[in-house]
Order: C-alpha cells, then structure tokens, then sequence
C-alpha cells in the first residue's frame, strides 16, 4: 500500500481505490479499539449494548455507504486485508479503519466475516411519531415482529413499493440491529421509523390523523384487501386532504402483526377496517413480511 496524493489515504494492493485514512493493524481480538465489533453474533448482549453505547453495526460496502449517506456518523471500520478496498472512499479521514486476518476477525466478531467490511455506525436520537407522520400518507404499523429479519424485509418492501414511513409497537425489534439492517440493504436508513407508545391506544392517534388503520389478518370474515385497493383507488380524494389526483386517496396506515399468534384483539379493535388475502390449499397465513410486501404492492405510491 502506498499514501495517495494527499499523503493522507493509503490505496490497497491493487492500487484500485483510495482508502480513507491509514489503516491500523489488530492482532489481538482483545484490543479494546475494535470493542465495538465483539461478539456480534450475541443477540441478547448486542440488543442491550448497542442502543445503550448508542451503536450500530452496518456490514458490507453497500449498506455502509448508504448509511453514509443518510447522514450517519461512522465510529469505526473494521476489515480483513483481502477487502480493504471494500471500506468506501467516502470515509471522513478521521474515522479510524482497523485491519484484521480472518482468525482475529473472527475471534473479535463471533463469525467468519465474508462480506468485507463491517463499519460501527453512531444512532440518531429516535424521531417522535408526530415527525414521522408529518408528512407521511402510507404507512406501515407493525405489532410486535420481533424477527430481525421479516423486520428488515418490511422495510425493504416499505421503500420499495412506495410507503411513506414505519410505526413499530414497543415490543418490535430494533430496525438497526445487523440482521435487519442487513435484510433491509440498508433500506432502514431511507424509510422515516419511529415506536409507538401506549400500545395499542397511540393507534387512536393515526384514526385522529385522519389514517383509514387497516388490520391485516388472515381471518374467514375480513374483507378482501384486493377489493378495497380497488375501492380505495376509485375513491375521490376527501375534500382538504391535501392529495393531489395522481397521489389518489389520502392516508392510509397498514396493521401488521406479530409472528405466530397475529394481530391482538385491542389493536383490530382500533382499526377501521379488517381486510385480507384470501389463502389456497388449505394455507392458514403467510409470513408477515411477504404479507407486507403484498399489501405495500396495492396500496403503496407508485
Ligand atoms: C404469521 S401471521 C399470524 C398468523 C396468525 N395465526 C393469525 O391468525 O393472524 C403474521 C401477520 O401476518 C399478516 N398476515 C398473514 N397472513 C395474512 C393474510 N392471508 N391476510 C392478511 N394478513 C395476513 C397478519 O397481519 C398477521 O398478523
């Protein structure tokens, strides 16, 4: 490796890309520099470290670069030394880059790191749900999905299929956790979030807002949701709602629950309406994020 022309950065063997900084070697998985990578694959420990030490982790180059992009600040980059040049050019030069062999990486990390580079990222303050709703239209509400996977698959469908924003109930799991970060690619970043509390009784508050709550469940007696996507676009936009012709009807907030028992009576209590996609062969439900990912297709902005 050899400094660049600001004699700042350091490029990698290859000569191929710049790297921010000048990268510091780690030998021993103990060096508190790289603390912030330890044992990623505790769940238990990272759920409770990473909002309290005010970090999250990001792993691989697209998903660092877009959470650089939404404006999160970088704490630390740590790789191995085939994938320096994964870390990205666009790296403040004083965010330090740690370089490690696989076997301290994975003695640090808890796994075999294959995907390159992973950077400790600093969270953002939690925005209010009022920020979030502000100037939101279409929303998904989730109750409980404490899968960090089916969470970042609904936020990927969410900023794919035109939501607007996520509300999540106290007991959903956290959106920056790795895995959901990871599942989402960093779609996370993009879609406004923000918890809602009490649960269920904030949800009086999206009725207030003017939200039409749509309960999502698989049971017999709903209404069919294809139906109402169908009724819903046909529907003239209420006076003073602020919609414009091509944006169709105003708000719409989407209820999805919780892996294995659904959505709680109080909360399709609170709803305006139950509605759902009518299953074959004998089929009781679907995962809740493919239910997301359908649901987001009729009625998402397009
Ligand atoms: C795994 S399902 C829960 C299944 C649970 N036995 C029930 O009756 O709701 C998780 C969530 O996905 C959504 N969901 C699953 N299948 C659905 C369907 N066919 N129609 C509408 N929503 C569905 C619902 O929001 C549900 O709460």
């Amino acid at each position: 490796m050899a400094a660049d022309a600001s004699g700042r950065g350091v490029r990698p063997a290859d000569g191929t890309r710049p790297v921010a900084g000048d990268p510091v070697r780690i030998e021993d998985a103990a060096d508190p520099r790289v603390d912030d990578f330890v044992a990623l694959t505790d769940v238990a420990l990272r759920r409770r470290r990473e909002p309290a030490d005010g970090l999250f982790i990001a792993e691989g180059e697209r998903v660092i670069v877009r959470a650089l992009r939404a404006g999160y600040r970088p704490r630390s980059v740590l790789v191995s030394p085939a994938r320096l040049a994964a870390v990205p050019a666009d790296l403040p030069p004083d965010v330090p880059v740690y370089v490690a062999g696989p076997d301290v990486l994975a003695a640090i990390t808890g796994f075999e790191v294959h995907r390159g580079a992973l950077a400790s990222m600093c969270r953002r303050p939690p925005r209010t749900p009022a920020e979030v709703l502000a100037t939101a239209r279409r929303i998904l509400v989730c109750e409980d999905i404490v899968s960090h996977t089916n969470l970042g698959a609904i936020f990927r469908s969410a900023a794919g299929l035109g939501m607007d924003a996520v509300l999540l109930s106290p007991r959903c799991a956290d959106p920056l956790y790795r895995r959901s970060v990871r599942v989402s690619m960093g779609e996370v970043f993009a879609v406004p979030y923000a918890r809602l509390d009490p649960w269920p009784a904030a949800l009086a508050d999206l009725r207030a807002a003017g939200f039409d709550l749509l309960a999502l469940t698989p049971a017999a007696d709903a209404d069919d949701l294809a139906a109402y996507a169908a009724r819903r676009s046909g529907t003239p936009s209420p006076a003073g709602a602020g919609d414009t012709p091509e944006d169709g009807p105003a708000r719409v907030a989407l209820l999805l629950g919780t892996e294995g028992p659904g959505l709680s009576t109080s909360a399709q209590a609170t709803a305006s309406a139950r509605v759902r996609i009518p299953m074959a062969h004998g089929v009781d439900s679907l995962n809740v994020a493919a239910t997301a990912a359908i649901a987001c297709y009729l009625l998402g902005r397009r």
